[in-house]
């Protein structure tokens, strides 16, 4: 009759040893993992806040064109172009163009066509951005750079 085999039984001293030994190695092991991530960011930067919207003439007066991606609206009229922020000055949702101005969807917040407040929530007129030109000529609108409400830039 074949016998049994009994497993070598680990000394309790030999045992806590041997598990602090492997604690050591795997904290040693996630520092050193930890410090090869440090030279890469963990968060992408932004992109830039500057957005080409074309040559002047793409803009005659009487021009609304909206840049959802970048939560703009370029308007021109006979004083300039100028740009328009659609996010609510409330809380920050997308306002959507409607025929006299801007409405908010989320909590019900209107705004005339310069952006200023029909009716609340929201507190404040939505921001006006700077546009500029590009040393080419080209309009660009700088969707960080606030700008006080009806600056336009003459093109
Ligand atoms: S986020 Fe626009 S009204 Fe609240």
């Amino acid at each position: 009759m074949p016998q049994r085999l009994e497993p070598d039984l680990v000394e309790r001293r030999d045992f806590l040893g041997l598990a602090g030994i492997w604690a050591a190695a795997v904290a040693i092991l996630g520092s050193v993992l930890g410090m090869l991530r440090l030279p890469k960011p963990s968060v992408l930067p932004e992109t830039g806040s500057r957005i080409r919207i074309g040559r002047p003439d793409e803009f005659p007066s009487g021009t609304t064109r909206a840049y959802p991606e970048h939560q703009v609206l370029v308007l021109s009229n006979p004083n300039g172009v100028a740009a328009i922020s659609m996010e609510c000055t409330h809380l920050g949702c997308v306002v959507a163009k409607t025929e006299t101005g801007f409405s908010c969807p989320c909590h019900g917040s209107a705004f005339n066509a310069d952006g200023e407040v029909v009716t609340g929530p929201a507190p404040r007129t939505l921001r006006w951005l700077e546009v500029g030109q590009t040393v080419d000529g080209r309009l660009i609108v700088d969707a960080k750079r606030e700008v006080s409400p009806g600056t336009y830039l003459k093109v």
